[in-house]
């Protein structure tokens, strides 16, 4: 038997995944894998920042006699540094794409890759010490290696992802993700300091009773929208908004369920963001048999014609999603 076809039990470290699942990484070169290590590695540092978040404004002080002072930054810029740094190093990545810059940063023409990244998604869940996240999308470059980076390396389709992934920082930290040969589910073990396989191909319910969309904007959400959402109460279905797309997305992909950031009024094509939001939650939950639109197509199959592209997101399980299309 291949050790590539081990079925890899319960508690297997993140680092021994890898290395057992070569196979499962398009285009092994171990560049891919070693961006996941780096991805985690990153990960683990501002799992650090966070859970000492209420205490950055008092150690702030202390952190300013350091060097460089990054320290005091918020936390949502400090991820950013963290996981640009880790990305950079190794230098497998030719450009990363970023929810905290304006433009792309255009980095080691030799690199493979191309990185989509929300450093630290729900932000505003900070302050009051609730769950949240880091979201990610690897894609291949398209251009050839050596040569500057080009617009159609960077405004790939979600269909392109070869990786994508999310780590939660919760009531325990997991990092989520998918080579595209099903979801696994990572738990990280702070006193060891490392991932272990926690949740092996992870399935969403095709069928689930809570919606997660933020009803306050209720008055200024499409029809069909105000329409789906009479439908889940008289179906008396659960109600669940945390206000962090990772935390609500991972719930739902446990329990079974729909997550909706509609048009609003304030935002017309709906708040969340199609490269480093939308995409790698779609990847994931269509490897574990759910479903994401945007209310009329695949959210994979959109085309982006900018970096920081908002689309209105429906996600979840299958039956779910597919109720909320078709009115
Ligand atoms: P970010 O913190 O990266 O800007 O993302 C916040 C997003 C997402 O996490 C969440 O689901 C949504 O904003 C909440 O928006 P509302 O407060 O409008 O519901
Ligand atoms: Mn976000
Ligand atoms: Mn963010």
């Amino acid at each position: 038997m291949e050790a590539s076809r081990i079925a890899l039990p319960i508690g297997t470290a993140l680092d021994r995944f890898i290395k057992n699942n070569q196979d499962q990484f398009a285009y092994a070169s171990g560049e891919l894998s070693q961006l996941l290590r780096d991805i985690a590695l990153a990960s683990k540092v501002v799992n650090r920042e966070v859970n000492k978040a209420g205490l950055i404004d008092i150690m702030g002080p202390m952190g300013s006699q350091n060097t460089a002072g990054d320290e005091q930054q918020k936390l949502d810029v400090l991820a950013n540094i963290r996981f640009t740094r880790a990305l950079t190093k190794g230098g497998e990545a030719c450009a990363l794409i970023s929810e905290e810059s304006e433009s792309f940063a255009d980095l080691n023409n030799d690199g493979k890759y191309v990185i989509a990244i929300d450093p630290l998604d729900g932000s505003s869940n900070i302050d009051v010490n609730v769950s949240i996240g880091t979201i990610f999308s690897i894609y291949r470059r398209k251009s050839e290696i050596g040569t500057p980076i080009q617009e159609n390396d960077i405004l790939q389709r979600g269909s392109e992802q070869i990786v994508a992934g999310y780590v939660l920082y919760g009531s325990s930290t997991m990092m989520v993700f998918t080579t595209g040969h099903g979801v696994q589910g990572f738990t990280y073990e702070p006193s060891l300091g490392e991932y272990f396989l926690s949740h092996p191909n992870m399935q969403m319910p095709e069928e689930g009773k809570i919606y997660s969309i933020n009803e306050g904007s209720y008055h200024s959400f499409p029809a069909p929208v105000k329409g789906y959402i009479e439908y889940c109460k008289e179906k008396n279905y659960t109600g669940r908004y945390i206000g962090s797309l990772v935390a609500d997305f991972h719930r739902n992909l446990l329990k079974g369920g729909i997550y909706i950031y509609p048009p609003t009024a304030k935002d017309p094509n709906g708040k969340l963001r199609l490269m480093y939001e939308c995409n790698a939650l779609a990847f994931i939950a269509e490897q574990a048999g759910g479903k994401a639109s945007d209310g009329k197509q695949r959210i994979l199959d959109i085309k982006p014609t900018t970096l920081h592209q908002r689309v209105p997101f429906f996600v979840g399980s299958r039956k779910m999603v597919e109720k909320a299309e078709s009115l």
